[in-house]
């Protein structure tokens, strides 16, 4: 932990600085600004790439990718006071520099802007630009995060301009800190409320203070494809992708609410194509077989990594989710469809019918055998409750006819 002294602020006395760098050699930033009293007033922890595409001098153009910020330098963070808000300020390698502002309103506060600046002089970084100076971006935010809390976003964020990508994962902050305390209570940003994603950290060293998400169980939703004459394939389901590389799982759940569905069928091959903004496709592929059941037969995906890779691969030698045409497959269960090494999926509450779906709705379904415990146990339920019931009115009925008898009496 190195503390350095800044500079007087009026009004506020001495601002310390203390940076908490984990390993210099680590993309991950953390910063931990004092105010005058040796009190934490702000804490974040993120990491970040930029991609810049300038024009050279023989008009063609160029990108540069810029993801080792080699030493930074936070001259310039500042815990905020009575003329302008906390500030991070971030410099690294030559002429790059990074800004994000915070402003406080009654009950929350906001990441009000981000600004990104480089020098385009630099011709090592830059070489042949035809515009040569300094270059800003500015993107206003305005994310609001309630008082007291650390906001949070592991996934993947995207800041654009027409020159400038901006890319921010595993994100903390939290800015107005009280009482020196850093919170423990999160607010999450809404793609890691939807999607438990344990970000791929591409650091060299792997981070010890990385904490698993906790994997939620996805929520169902109902997918659908249109032949022109009606509903031919229907699909509900919560998904939930598993990753694995490099013996790191990212485990991804599915928002229903954001992924949309298309895709085709034919008498012998149905298809359901699943896409959304972190899944590129997300193919189901159903074929027939012995001309009297269907069955999953092929997978095929392709999912932007938070790291801003993409994961693809395919399997079309499946065999899941197996029922006479004519009905659909249930299993409210988790089961897995193991795609391949790296890839799985966990399907929970899934009901399928890839073929002869009449008026848009389900056939009887055919369930998994998993459920059959579930099925061995309604029955035992069911007479249990009857049982109860019949008491229940045997007793109800004597009372009735003493009531009823007393009530004669007295007429
Ligand atoms: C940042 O501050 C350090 C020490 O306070 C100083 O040596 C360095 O030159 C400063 N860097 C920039 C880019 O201002
Ligand atoms: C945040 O910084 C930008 C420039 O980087 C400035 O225009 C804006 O007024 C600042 N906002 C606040 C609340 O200080
Ligand atoms: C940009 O870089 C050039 C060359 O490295 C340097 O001369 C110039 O002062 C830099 N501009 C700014 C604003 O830092
Ligand atoms: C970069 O610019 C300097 C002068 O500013 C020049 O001496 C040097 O040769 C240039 N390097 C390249 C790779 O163009
Ligand atoms: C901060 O301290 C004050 C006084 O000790 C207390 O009333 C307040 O609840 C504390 N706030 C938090 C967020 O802990
Ligand atoms: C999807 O939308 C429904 C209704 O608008 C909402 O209740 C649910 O929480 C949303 N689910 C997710 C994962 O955002
Ligand atoms: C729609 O239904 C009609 C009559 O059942 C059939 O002739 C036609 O081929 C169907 N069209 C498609 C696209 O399946
Ligand atoms: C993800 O896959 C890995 C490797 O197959 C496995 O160890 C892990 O338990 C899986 N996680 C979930 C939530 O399915
Ligand atoms: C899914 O793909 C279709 C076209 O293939 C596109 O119109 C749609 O915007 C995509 N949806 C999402 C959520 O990316
Ligand atoms: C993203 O992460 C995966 C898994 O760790 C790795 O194989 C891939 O090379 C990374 N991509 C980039 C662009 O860093
Ligand atoms: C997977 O889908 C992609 C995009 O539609 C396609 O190019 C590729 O050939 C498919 N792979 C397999 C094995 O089906
Ligand atoms: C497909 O899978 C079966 C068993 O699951 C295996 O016997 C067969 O060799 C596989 N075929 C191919 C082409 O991988």
């Amino acid at each position: 932990m190195v503390c350095f002294r800044l500079f007087p602020v009026p009004g506020s006395g001495l601002v310390l600085v203390c940076l908490v760098l984990g390993a210099l050699r680590s993309y991950a930033l953390e910063l931990t600004l004092q105010d005058s009293g040796k009190a934490t007033c702000l804490y974040a922890k993120w990491q970040m790439t930029f991609r810049v595409h300038y024009e050279t001098t023989n008009k063609t153009y160029k990108t540069q990718t810029i993801s080792d910020l080699g030493t930074v330098t936070y001259n310039g963070s500042i815990c905020g006071d009575d003329q302008s808000g906390p500030r991070i300020a971030v410099q690294f390698r030559s002429g790059f520099s990074w800004i994000a502002n915070f402003t406080k309103a009654a009950s929350t506060y906001s990441i009000d802007s981000i600004s990104f600046s480089y020098n385009t002089s630099d011709n090592v970084t830059f070489p042949d630009a035809k515009d040569k100076g300094m270059h800003t971006v500015y993107h206003p935010l305005g994310i609001e995060i309630p008082l007291n809390e650390l906001f949070r976003c592991n996934s993947l964020s995207t800041l654009e301009n027409n020159d400038v990508v901006q890319q921010y994962w595993d994100v903390h902050v939290q800015a107005f800190v009280q009482n020196g305390t850093v919170s423990k209570n999160e607010f999450l940003c809404d793609k890691d409320k939807t999607s438990t994603v344990v970000p791929t950290i591409h650091t060299t060293v792997p981070s010890p203070t990385t904490t698993p998400t906790p994997k939620e169980k996805p929520e169902a939703g109902t997918y659908s494809v249109n032949n022109g004459n009606g509903t031919c394939l229907l699909a509900t389901m919560g998904l939930q992708l598993n990753i694995t590389q490099d013996k790191v799982a990212s485990v991804i759940n599915v928002n229903p609410n954001t992924t949309h569905s298309t895709g085709s069928c034919q008498s012998h091959t149905a298809l359901l194509r699943l896409n959304s903004s972190t899944i590129k496709y997300l193919d189901f592929v159903f074929a027939v077989k012995n001309e009297n059941r269907f069955y999953l037969k092929e997978v095929n995906v392709s999912v932007n990594l938070v790291n801003g890779s993409v994961f693809s691969i395919a399997n079309n030698n499946l065999s899941y989710w197996d029922a006479p045409l004519g009905s659909s497959y249930m299993c409210n269960k988790e089961q897995t469809v193991s795609v391949s090494g790296a890839f799985q999926i966990n399907t929970f509450d899934l009901r399928v019918q890839p073929f002869n779906v009449i008026e848009g709705k389900y056939s009887t379904a055919e369930e998994c055998s998993a459920d059959s415990d579930l099925n061995f146990l309604i029955p035992v339920t069911v007479g249990v409750a009857l049982g109860f019931l019949i008491i229940v009115v045997f007793i109800s009925y004597m009372i009735g006819r003493r009531k009823s008898r007393t009530g004669y009496q007295s007429v």
